[in-house]
C-alpha cells in the first residue's frame, strides 16, 4: 500500500499539522514506504507536509512520487479560489505542460519537498475529467510535445528514476503509452472492484511494455470503503443509483462469504500483475490502520468466483491467489 497525500493537502476539509504528522508517522510505523503527492494537493501544502515528515528518514528507505503540469505562483490568499482544497498554501495554480514549465515546476517541487531527490514524476491530469473534451486534446498534445521531453531529459540525466502519467482515465494512459516510453502510471478510479474497463486495452499494453500502474481512487473515492449507504461517494460526488445498486449486489456476496467490502476492494486491485500498489487516500489514522488490516484480511477463493459467476466482476480480471 502507498500513502496518497491528497487528504493532507486539505481536500474538502482541513487536517491540522498535528493530524497530518500523525498520519505520516502511522504510515511509516506500519511499514508504508511509498508516498504519492502533487503540487496541486493543497496548492503545495501536501508536498510541504510530506517533505517535512520524511526529511530525516534515510533517503533510500522510501519512494517519493510527485507530479508536474501545474505551476504555483504566490498570490494574496483572499484572491485564490482553493476549491476543493481548504486553507492551502498561498499560491495560485497555472496549468503548464510545456518543457520549460515542467522543468521549473520540478525545481519548485524539489524546494517544497526539501528532500535529496524525487523518484517518480507523473504528468498530472491530462484527462477529459480535468479539462473537458476540447481542452484535453490541446493539453494532451502540449504534454506529449513538452512535458514528456522534459521528463525524458530528467530521467536520462539521472534526476528521476521513473516517469509517467497520473490521471483518472485509462484511455489517456493508453494513448500516452502508445506515444512515448513511459515507465508507469497512476490510474485513479478506473481499475477497481467496481469497474475494470482498463482491462480492454490499457492493462494488456502495460503487460506487453512492462509498465507499472499504481492504482489511486481504489475505493472510487469512498463507496467501496463505506458501502452503498446514503451519501456514499463515487468519483468525488454522491453516488448515482446504478452504482449504488451494483455495490449493494457486491455487498450481498461479501455477506455470504463473510468478507468485508473494502478488504476485497484493496486486495482485488493489487492482484493484477502490473499493479504493485494501492495508493490509499485516508483522512484519519484510524482509516489508515483499518486499511492496513483490510489489506491482510483472509478472503476465500470462492468469493472471487462467485463475483464472476454473477457478472459482478469481469471474467478476465486477475484475482488474488
Ligand atoms: N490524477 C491523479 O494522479 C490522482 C487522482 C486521484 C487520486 N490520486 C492519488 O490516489 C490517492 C487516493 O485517491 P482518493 O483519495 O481519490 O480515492 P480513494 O482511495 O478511492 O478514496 C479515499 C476516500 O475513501 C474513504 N476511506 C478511505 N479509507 C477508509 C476507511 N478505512 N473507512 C471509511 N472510509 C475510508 C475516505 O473518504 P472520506 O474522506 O469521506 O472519509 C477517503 O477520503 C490520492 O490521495 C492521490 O495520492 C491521484
Amino acid at each position: 500500500m502507498s500513502f496518497g497525500a491528497a487528504p493532507i493537502g486539505n481536500i474538502f476539509r482541513p487536517i491540522s499539522e498535528d493530524e497530518s504528522r500523525a498520519m505520516m508517522a502511522t504510515a511509516w510505523d506500519a511499514g508504508i514506504r511509498s508516498f504519492d503527492t502533487a503540487p496541486m494537493y493543497g496548492h503545495g501544502l501536501s508536498e510541504a507536509r510530506v517533505g517535512e515528515s520524511l526529511r530525516w528518514k534515510e533517503r533510500d528507505d522510501f519512494l517519493l512520487i510527485t507530479k508536474v503540469g501545474r505551476r504555483l505562483r504566490p498570490k494574496k490568499r483572499s484572491e485564490i479560489d482553493f476549491t476543493p482544497w481548504v486553507d492551502g498554501l498561498p499560491f495560485e495554480m497555472i496549468f503548464d505542460y510545456s518543457y520549460d514549465g515542467v522543468m521549473r515546476a520540478f525545481e519548485d517541487s524539489n524546494q517544497r519537498l526539501g528532500l535529496e531527490r524525487i523518484d517518480v514524476v507523473f504528468i498530472h491530469d491530462i484527462d477529459v475529467f480535468t479539462h473537458g473534451e476540447e481542452q484535453q486534446k490541446i493539453h494532451f498534445k502540449a504534454a506529449m510535445d513538452g512535458a514528456y521531453r522534459a521528463l525524458e531529459d530528467l530521467r536520462s540525466n539521472g534526476h528521476v528514476t521513473a516517469i509517467g502519467v497520473g490521471v483518472n482515465e485509462a484511455a489517456v494512459c493508453h494513448a500516452a503509452l502508445q506515444h512515448g516510453d513511459f515507465d508507469g502510471f497512476l490510474l485513479a478510479g478506473r481499475y477497481t472492484l467496481l469497474e475494470q474497463d482498463a482491462l480492454d486495452n490499457f492493462l494488456p499494453l502495460c503487460e506487453e511494455r512492462n509498465a507499472f500502474v499504481l492504482v489511486g481512487g481504489g475505493f472510487n473515492s469512498g463507496i467501496l470503503a463505506t458501502g452503498a449507504k446514503p451519501g456514499a461517494k463515487y468519483n468525488y460526488a454522491p453516488a448515482p443509483q446504478d452504482i449504488m445498486d451494483k455495490v449493494s449486489q457486491i455487498e450481498q456476496v461479501c455477506t455470504e462469504f463473510a468478507v468485508s467490502l473494502p478488504a476485497a476492494a484493496l486486495q482485488f486491485v493489487v492482484a493484477h500483475p502490473c499493479v504493485p500498489s494501492f495508493v490509499a487516500g485516508v483522512r484519519t489514522t484510524e482509516q489508515l490502520q483499518q486499511n492496513i488490516a483490510w489489506m491482510n484480511a483472509p478472503i476465500p477463493a470462492e468469493f472471487w468466483q462467485a463475483l464472476k459467476q454473477r457478472d459482478l466482476l469481469r471474467e478476465d480480471a486477475p484475482t488474488p491467489a
